[in-house]
C-alpha cells in the first residue's frame, strides 16, 4: 500500500515535471518572438491615428487605441507581454481587488518632440512608488525593468496616439496592478493582473495656465490616517474621498484640501494632488512633510526646478494657519503638473466663523512663481529646455 502510493506518486510528480513546463515554455516562447518582432518593426509616428475630434479637443477621459498591455502573475511568476485590443478584462468573481481593494495604480504621460521621439516622464519614478504600494497591499513586485520594459512596449505599440509636438497633449498611461485570483477570506491573492491602458489626453489649460481655482477645507472627513494607506497609490484611498470631493463640488469649490487626520491642525493634500504654498517675500516653496500623504513625483521635480530657481525649499509641517503667509498655492499632479489655487475656505456654522485665505493680490491671475515652476516643467517634458536631470526616458 505505502508502496503503491508512493510510487504513484512518483509517478505523477515524473509526469507533470515533464508535462507541466511544457505548454507554458511553448507559451512564453512565442511571446518572446512576437516580442522580438515588435521591437525590430521600426517605430512609427507620433500623432498620426485618425481621432473623431481634434488632437487640442480632447478631454481627460477614456477613449479607445490601439491595444493595453497585460502581465499575469501565476504559479509565483510574472508571465509573458500580452498586448490586447479588448479594453475588457475577465476576472473572477472572488478577485481580491474587488472585495478587498487589493489594487493599486500609477499615472505617467508620454510626450512629442519636435523632431517625432517620444519621451516618457519620471517612469523610474512610478516604478519605484508601484512597488511600494504592491509591498503595503502584500500585493507581489513587478520588477523595475520589466515595468520600464512594459512602458516601452505599450508606448511603441500606440505611437500614433501619442498627440503631436505643438498641440500641448500627452499620451496619458495608466498603469494597475490588482489581485484577479479567488480568495474569499482575507488573504492575498495568490493570481494577479498588471495592466497599462493609454489615452491621448490634451492639454488641460489650452495653452496657458488658467486662472486659480478656489479651493474648500474638508473638515468633517479624513483622507488617510497617519500609519495607514495615504502614502501609497492604492485604489480604496479614492473611494474615501468621492464622497467629500463631490461634495466641496456641488458646493462650488472644485478642489477640497485635507487635514492630518490625528490633530486637524497640519496641511495634508488635496484629494489628488499634493499641496505647495509660495513665500515670496522670503523666496520660500513650501510643502508638508507626513507620513500618510502620497510622494507625488511631480511636487518632487517641482522642488528641484524650484532650488534651480534659487527658491529655499522646506518640505515640514505646514499648520493651517500658516496659509495666511502664502502669496501663491499650488495643487500639483501628474494630470496638470499645477493647478494655481486663488482662496481656500474654512466654512464654519456661520458667516461669521467662516475663514477664508486668499493667496495674492489678484484672485484672477495666476502668480508669477507658479508660472514660472509650471512652464519649465512643461519646457522640459515636450524637449524645449534641456533635461539636465535626466527626466526623459526616450521611447526606443
Ligand atoms: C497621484 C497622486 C498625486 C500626484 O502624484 P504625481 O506623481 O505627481 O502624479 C498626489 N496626491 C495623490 C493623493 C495622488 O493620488
Ligand atoms: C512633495 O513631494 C516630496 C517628494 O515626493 C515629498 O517628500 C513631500 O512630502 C511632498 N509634499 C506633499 C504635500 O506631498
Amino acid at each position: 500500500m505505502r508502496l503503491t502510493s508512493a510510487l504513484l506518486f512518483s509517478a505523477i510528480a515524473s509526469v507533470s515535471a515533464f508535462t507541466a513546463p511544457t505548454p507554458h515554455a511553448q507559451v512564453s516562447r512565442l511571446n518572446t518572438q512576437l516580442h522580438v518582432a515588435a521591437e525590430t518593426k521600426p517605430l512609427g509616428k507620433p500623432g498620426t491615428a485618425k481621432l473623431d475630434t481634434d488632437w487640442k479637443d480632447l478631454g481627460f477621459e477614456f477613449r479607445p487605441t490601439k491595444s493595453n498591455l497585460r502581465i499575469t502573475y501565476k504559479n509565483g511568476e510574472w508571465g509573458e507581454f500580452e498586448m490586447s485590443e479588448d479594453p475588457y478584462i475577465n476576472v473572477h468573481m472572488g478577485a481580491t481587488a474587488l472585495h478587498y481593494g487589493q489594487a493599486c495604480f500609477e499615472g505617467l504621460k508620454a510626450f512629442a518632440h519636435e523632431d517625432g521621439s517620444v519621451h516618457v516622464f519620471r517612469p523610474d519614478e512610478n516604478a519605484k512608488r508601484l512597488q511600494s504600494s504592491c509591498e503595503r497591499t502584500l500585493m507581489p513586485v513587478l520588477p523595475h525593468d520589466k515595468f520600464i520594459e512594459a512602458i516601452n512596449e505599450v508606448v511603441r505599440d500606440n505611437i500614433e496616439y501619442v498627440p503631436p509636438y505643438g498641440s500641448g497633449g500627452a499620451l496619458y498611461l495608466r498603469p494597475l496592478l490588482f489581485g484577479s485570483g479567488a480568495r474569499i477570506g482575507l488573504q492575498p491573492a495568490d493570481e494577479y493582473t498588471f495592466i497599462i491602458m493609454v489615452m491621448p489626453v490634451a492639454d488641460y489649460y489650452k495653452g496657458g495656465l488658467s486662472s486659480p481655482v478656489d479651493g474648500i477645507l474638508i473638515t468633517d472627513f479624513d483622507r488617510a490616517a497617519p500609519r495607514g494607506v495615504g502614502n501609497v497609490k492604492v485604489a480604496g484611498n479614492y473611494a474615501a474621498d468621492m464622497l467629500p470631493n463631490m461634495r466641496s463640488k456641488k458646493a462650488g469649490f472644485p478642489i477640497g484640501l485635507y487635514l492630518d487626520a490625528a490633530t486637524q491642525s497640519n496641511i495634508e493634500e488635496f484629494s489628488t494632488s499634493n499641496f505647495v504654498g509660495i513665500d515670496s517675500e522670503n523666496k520660500k516653496y513650501v510643502t508638508p512633510k507626513s507620513s500618510s500623504v502620497l510622494p507625488s513625483i511631480t511636487n518632487k521635480s517641482l522642488m528641484k526646478i524650484a532650488e534651480d530657481e534659487g527658491l529655499t525649499v522646506e518640505a515640514r509641517d505646514v499648520l493651517l494657519e500658516e496659509l495666511e503667509t502664502f502669496d501663491e498655492v499650488m495643487a500639483c499632479g501628474t494630470a496638470v503638473v499645477v493647478t494655481p489655487v486663488g482662496s481656500i475656505t474654512k466654512l464654519g456654522e456661520t458667516d461669521e466663523d467662516t475663514v477664508k485665505y486668499t493667496f495674492g493680490e489678484s484672485q484672477e491671475e495666476v502668480g508669477p512663481i507658479t508660472r514660472r515652476l509650471y512652464d519649465r516643467v512643461r519646457a522640459i517634458q515636450y524637449g524645449e529646455e534641456e533635461d539636465k536631470n535626466g527626466w526623459l526616458y526616450k521611447i526606443n
